[in-house]
């Protein structure tokens, strides 16, 4: 296998889980945050998933120990961009600030790096447009589903520029993570939320109908046609304000009614109950 050094940018809910995958297949990882702390947060969330990996028997103690040395923590994107491979961007839905750091990472990183954006939604060309021309090329759309650890699967996103060279180098990483790779055009929400945001929100409109409760309704999805999860306690994980954002991005591309958030994703971010990482969304969720 081929050993590289990858920068991750923000380590929240996905990019800890990409961090995680990352030095789990040995390669030499840097994490960077604007706040220090936050990059620490992330360490120690992987940390804790590798812990329960060990209490499994999935890891000997040696193997996390040796994970988690891999990791280390960039001071500034110039700083952990400098010898990088490949740099993955994970920060929130705000395509200013992704494009901000897109064009740092471009200043930083070595001239055959790839750039690759976790975006769930947002254009590649426009992240790519932040870039020098020359390395346009090397920009591609790099999405993972969370948990990252346990799903497997990788959706490619090439802009019109994306050499096949950065296919192929995407395509080398994802199966070093033993990760299933669909391609999708770049159009918005790609392919998986382009199908599972109108469901969700169908759910949403389903429940501030009252046509049933949570319970009901997410046990529909789950008895009834066998996921693992309802939409209600889906969407409660993936963020509400992850989904009102991707469902905005879909409704703007396409103009589809069935694509608009609805009013009660829309209420319950405002009051900032975001699920589960706010202890509040459709569920409540008790604390830590
Ligand atoms: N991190 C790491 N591992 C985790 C984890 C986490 N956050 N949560 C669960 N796991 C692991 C557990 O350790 C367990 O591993 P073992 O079987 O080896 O012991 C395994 O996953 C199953 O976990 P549990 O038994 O605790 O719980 P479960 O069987 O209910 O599964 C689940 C949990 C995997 C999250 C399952 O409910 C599921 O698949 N849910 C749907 C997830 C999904 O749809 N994800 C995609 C969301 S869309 C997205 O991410 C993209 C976007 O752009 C919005």
């Amino acid at each position: 296998m081929t050993e590289r050094t990858v920068l991750v940018c923000g380590v929240g809910l996905m990019g800890h889980g990409i961090a995680q995958v990352m030095a789990m297949a040995g390669h030499d990882v840097r994490v960077f945050e604007p706040e220090r702390a936050r990059a620490e947060a992330g360490i120690k969330r992987i940390a804790g998933n590798l812990d329960r990996s060990v209490a499994k028997g999935r890891m000997t103690d040696a193997e996390r120990l040796a994970t988690l040395g891999r990791i280390s923590i960039a001071g500034s994107v110039e700083d952990g961009a400098r010898g990088v491979d490949l740099a993955v961007e994970a920060v929130f839905e705000d395509e200013a600030v992704k494009r901000d750091l897109f064009a740092r990472l471009d200043a930083g990183a070595p001239e055959s790096a790839v750039l690759a954006s976790n975006t769930s939604s947002i254009s590649i060309a426009r992240l790519a447009e932040a870039v020098r021309a020359a390395r346009r090329p090397m920009v591609v759309g790099m999405h993972f589903f969370s948990p990252v650890p346990v799903m497997p699967l990788i959706e490619l996103i090439r802009n019109t520029d994306t050499s096949d060279e950065t296919e192929l180098t995407v395509r080398a990483v994802a199966a070093e993570l033993g990760k299933q790779v669909i391609v999708s055009q770049d159009r918005p929400g790609f392919i998986v939320n382009r199908i599972l945001m109108p469901f969700l929100a169908e759910a949403m409109r389903a429940y501030e109908q009252g046509l049933g409760t949570a319970e009901d309704i997410d046990t529909g999805a789950k008895v009834g046609l066998n996921h693992p999860m309802g939409p209600l306690e889906l969407a409660d994980f993936i963020g509400l304000d992850v989904c009102l954002s991707i469902m905005e991005v879909l409704f703007e591309g396409f103009g589809q009614a069935h694509f608009a958030p609805p009013a009660v994703l829309h209420d319950l971010v405002a009051a900032g109950h975001l699920g589960q990482k706010t202890g509040r969304g459709f569920y409540t969720y008790p604390r830590g």
